[in-house]
């Protein structure tokens, strides 16, 4: 199988595979290749918060030629994967000498497909490119074909509890990926002053509880194949996740509106309990808490005019150094000007990518007065058991259906 991801996050994904069991885990590029059972590739799609989406590798051919391609193809029995009157899509990328245009080897796997059917049923199934019942991925690489099925559908980063966003929002699997390289467990208050529409607080919350992000999805496209299992898959979504938090999420943002629509999101994903939102100027900000871990992605990219990059990146070095002393910070950005800006040295650069846009992720450690703060944060499931109450009816959460 192969797990996708974003660039940068192939090692956290890595120990997400690993923690549900997936065997030969192999990081490549923007992806985690693994093997494992029926049951690792649905805890793929509905436990690990920064996979993108999840391949199951059906074939892999050499080919040379049209013919081989077409062949190949042909002989993979389709009927044992999806009926007659299921509809399905094929998504090629090609990389290969012999194959230069992904549109023809779509039409040719897709000429192989529909002639196996009608060869056998004398009926054929139909392509629907926008909302296909299964998804085919094709790969041609040099001489090599893979062929896979796509057992994720929609992009996980559409997790199912957003209801609203801003423009500058960023992704679910992102900020999750941001919040694991960050050691985040749950482990201390944890504080977004810039938080945007909430996507960071959120999965915050999430990882803290340990809800898995495929608790609010809809659908998965492996529910729609032919060797579903639906006794397995309920097993897996029953399970008791939910941990206790004992402490805080503190989000804020100067927009008002912002925080409204990280209030309905914080709502949405049952997690509003857990999260304190308020609107404040990050400049002005006086944190609850003597120590904690902070994360902010502040504004930056080609909408934000060069002489506001320096002000708003020295005022956020200056609310740093001024008042969150004792807690460990970081910073997600493109602007290497804002960097500069900042005016404090980090531990960690981080390369990363949101969307095409090259970004860093850089940690600063805020010592207090002595320095001598340099203790790790302890485990957090110190009172595990203890008041604790599975989500309640009054907290808004509802999952996506009775399993
Ligand atoms: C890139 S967006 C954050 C996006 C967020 N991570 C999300 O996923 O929705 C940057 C945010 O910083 C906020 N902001 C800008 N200046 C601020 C300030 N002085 N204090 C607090 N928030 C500020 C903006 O309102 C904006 O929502």
């Amino acid at each position: 199988m192969l797990a996708k991801t974003f660039s940068g996050l192939e090692n956290v994904l890595k120990e997400e595979l690993l923690q549900i069991g997936a065997s030969d885990v192999e990081p490549v590029v923007r992806g985690v290749k693994f093997t494992g059972t029926k049951e690792t590739l649905y805890k793929a799609n509905f436990c690990c918060r920064t996979a993108l989406r999840v391949l199951k590798f059906i074939g892999e051919y050499k080919v040379h030629s049209q013919n081989d391609l077409y062949q190949s193809v042909y002989n993979i029995d389709w009927s044992e994967i999806f009926d007659i009157n299921q509809t399905f899509a094929i998504n090629s990328t090609v990389n290969s000498e012999a194959f230069n245009n992904s549109m023809f080897v779509s039409l040719k796997t897709k000429d192989a497909i529909v002639d196996q059917f009608r060869t056998k049923f004398k009926k054929r199934p139909s392509v629907n490119p926008d909302d296909p019942d299964i998804r085919i991925n094709v790969h041609a690489s040099s001489d090599t074909l893979t062929v896979s099925l796509d057992s994720s559908g929609e992009s996980l980063h559409k997790r199912g509890y957003r209801v609203g966003q801003n423009e500058a929002s960023m992704s679910e699997v992102l900020a999750a990926g941001i919040l694991k390289i960050a050691g985040w467990k749950g482990q201390c208050d944890f504080y977004d002053t810039m938080c945007g529409s909430g996507t960071i607080p959120v999965e915050a919350a999430l990882i803290a509880r340990n809800i898995p992000p495929g608790m609010f999805r809809k659908e998965f496209a492996f529910e729609k194949w032919k060797d579903f299992d639906s006794d397995l898959f309920e097993e897996i979504y029953n399970e008791d996740y939910e941990v206790p938090f004992e402490h805080k999420i503190y989000a804020s943002d100067i927009s008002s509106i912002s925080i409204k629509v990280s209030e309905k999101n914080a709502k949405s994903a049952g997690v509003l309990k857990d999260i304190e939102f308020s609107t404040a100027d990050f400049a002005t900000l006086k944190p609850k808490s003597e120590k904690g871990l902070l994360i902010i992605n502040p504004p930056y990219g080609e909408r934000m005019r060069e002489r506001q990059v320096e002000p708003l990146y020295k005022m956020i070095g200056d609310a740093l150094k001024s008042g969150f002393s004792g807690f460990k910070a970081w910073v997600f950005s493109s602007s290497e000007d804002g960097f500069k800006n900042i005016g404090l040295r980090p531990s960690r650069k981080i390369k990363l990518y949101n969307g095409p846009l090259e970004c860093s992720f850089r940690h600063y450690e805020l010592y207090d007065g002595s320095k001598k703060e340099k203790k790790q944060y302890g485990n957090r499931r110190t009172n595990q058991g203890e008041g604790f109450k599975r989500r309640s009816p009054d907290n808004n959460f509802k999952p996506r259906r009775k399993y």
